[in-house]
């Protein structure tokens, strides 16, 4: 029997992580299968067992479970640790291993496939949910001079601050707090693309430095981008490269095979 791994999540139809691991797999010859699993909202713990069960290898977590995800692993990596949310679960005996790639695949998808390198940057990263926690350190760690946290409900932006408020100069608020400021980056980790929608943004955000990155790819580019390009802003990327960066590390963690991304990126986008 092939090594089974899926994708789990709600909704999962529009998910391209199983075309993006079995183009790994082809490509380092790994004998391994990929699926998704559509899991209801209170029945991730339940689909997750009944995959362990018939005998599933590990799995990526997407939207809406990287928190429950966090809280049922029995072992977490650093990263995961601090970023109190996961996107990987690896099964090993009875041991539940929760990992988060998405920082990582973040950050290599800006400084590697983008060639804009963090450090010293200004950065706005909008959303305080669980995808905006698995990203700050990894960014932190890149040195950038000013992460700032904005946040339509700035409580939760203030909570990741004061979270991380060790590891760099973070600020954090509400979108308007940021009216006039100008960024170098600004990544919109909100979920609001995932339903059509745009956060409520000042239209002075964006310089002619500024990428603006939006973590959801669809074909269209997203609002956010649509609006960030009208506003000024001086480039334009969606999650694509970091939707297969994280892929990477995922599948990095299984298989101990680091793959070839920019063809699987390529392909992708053709
Ligand atoms: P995820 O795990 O994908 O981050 P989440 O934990 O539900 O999902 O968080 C969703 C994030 O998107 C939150 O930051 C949410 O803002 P609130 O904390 O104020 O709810 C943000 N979000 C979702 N829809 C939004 C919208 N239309 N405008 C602005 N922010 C939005």
């Amino acid at each position: 029997m092939l090594d089974s791994y899926a994708v789990i999540g709600n909704p999962i139809a529009h998910s391209k992580s199983p075309q993006i691991h079995t183009a790994f797999a082809q490509q380092t010859h790994q004998a391994l299968q990929y699926g998704a699993i559509l899991a209801p909202l209170d029945g991730f713990r339940n689909a997750v067992e009944s995959f362990r069960q018939q005998g599933g290898k590990g799995l990526n977590v997407t939207v809406p479970f990287k928190l429950e995800a966090y809280q049922l692993a029995t072992r977490l990596t650093e990263r995961a640790s601090i970023a109190q949310a996961v996107n990987t679960l690896k099964f090993e005996n009875d041991e539940i291993l929760g990992d988060n790639t998405d920082g990582a695949g973040l950050v290599r998808d800006i400084e590697c496939n983008l060639g804009i390198p963090i450090a010293d940057k200004r950065v706005l990263l909008m959303g305080a949910g669980g995808a905006a926690q698995g990203v700050i350190l990894p960014l932190l760690q890149r040195h950038p001079s000013l992460l700032a946290i904005a946040n339509r409900t700035p409580q939760k932006a203030q909570a990741l601050q004061q979270q991380f408020i060790t590891y760099g100069n973070i600020v954090s608020g509400d979108f308007m707090r940021f009216s006039g400021e100008n960024f170098d980056l600004i990544i919109n980790a909100t979920s609001a693309s995932l339903h059509d929608a745009l956060p409520e943004l000042p239209i002075d955000l964006f310089a002619h430095t500024t990428l603006a990155y939006d973590m959801m790819y669809s074909h269209e580019p997203t609002r956010f981008l649509q609006f960030a390009q009208k506003n000024g802003a001086h480039q334009i990327a969606d999650g694509l490269g970091m939707l297969v960066e994280q892929a990477a590390e995922s599948f990095f963690l299984w298989r101990g095979v680091r793959p070839q991304t920019k063809p699987v990126i390529a392909m992708l986008k053709s």
